[in-house]
């Protein structure tokens, strides 16, 4: 399986703080945003993985990532030249896919919590279809949604609907088969003018090869929407790090616990950082050979 970041768009709702820097590059507490998606790729075995950004940013997330090898994974770039909607990651993405399937995950979107590697691995072990979640949100409104009748089953997702017809919010996660590409290809753009990932789950649906996996207690999906919810999720991460001294989306520290790299290449990149807390914590885990798999 390929993974897809999207880590575009013009991050106009965050002005003046994304005029010059690209969202997913702030800090969420103590590392980049993008940090937190790519970390969920990890932890889903996905060793493949696209990044996607306008032209003005992606070199700079090529300087922040590399070529992966440090991480043991691989990572390769795409320039998206105008923000045409998530479904374009597929049309851009369509080479670096070939015949695999695919996950997509949004830069700024955040999980954590105890569940979430039985939800990655479940929704890969999927062959067929698409396998997207619902996770309940006070506000509905402003993401895609979730219909279900009274036995759960899915009936349709709509796209920041006036008058949601549930509170389960579609998070910017969705596992595809490789029929998306062509389902991409041949989605219509929506009124705001851009090709929706609502309109390619919908296709999914239509066929009857849409999976919707709840999210409920126990994962927590961050908002990252407005300065108020930065701030949220960064004293969040912190407040877990400092109480349970593990950090969330330490990229080396997974990359490691999953065999990605050894022991001392762990320290090498340990020691590049060393005079953080971030760097001591990666030095601290082969000392305290705390390898749990
Ligand atoms: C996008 C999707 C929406 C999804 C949300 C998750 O919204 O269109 O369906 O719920 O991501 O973050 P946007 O970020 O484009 O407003």
């Amino acid at each position: 399986m390929k993974g897809i970041i999207l880590a575009g768009g013009k991050g106009t709702r965050l002005y003046p703080m994304t005029k010059v820097v690209s969202k997913q590059l702030l800090a969420l507490y103590d590392k980049p945003m993008i940090y937190y998606p790519l970390s969920i790729l990890m932890l889903a075995d996905i060793k493949d993985i696209l990044i996607i950004s306008t032209p003005k940013d992606l070199p700079i997330y090529r300087e922040l990532l590399g070529d992966g090898s440090k991480l043991g994974i691989h990572f390769e770039y795409v320039v998206q030249n105008e923000p045409r909607g998530l479904a374009d990651a597929f049309i851009l993405g369509k080479e670096f896919i070939g015949n695999d399937s695919v996950c997509l995950i949004l830069g700024d979107n955040v999980f954590y919590g105890q569940g979430m590697t039985d939800l990655l691995n479940n929704a890969k072990k999927q062959n067929n279809g698409a396998t997207i979640f619902g996770v309940p949100v006070k506000n509905p409104k402003a993401f895609g949604v979730v219909e279900f009748d009274e036995n759960y089953n899915v009936l349709s997702i709509e796209e920041k609907p006036e008058v949601p017809k549930s509170n389960f919010a579609v998070p910017g996660l969705y596992f595809y088969d490789n029929d998306v590409v062509e389902i991409a290809e041949n989605v219509k753009p929506s009124a705001r003018g851009e090709i929706e990932i609502t309109s390619v789950n919908n296709e999914y649906l239509k066929k009857g090869n849409l999976k919707v996996e709840l999210m409920r207690r126990g994962i927590a999906w961050l908002d990252t929407g407005t300065p108020q919810n930065m701030l949220k999720a960064s004293s969040f991460i912190e407040e877990i790090q400092e109480m349970q001294g593990t950090y969330i989306a330490c990229l080396e520290e997974i990359a490691w616990r999953r065999g990605f790299i050894t022991d001392d290449e762990l320290i090498t990149l340990g020691e590049e950082l060393k005079q953080t807390e971030y760097g001591q914590y990666i030095l601290n885990l082969v000392k305290n050979e705390r390898r749990i798999k």
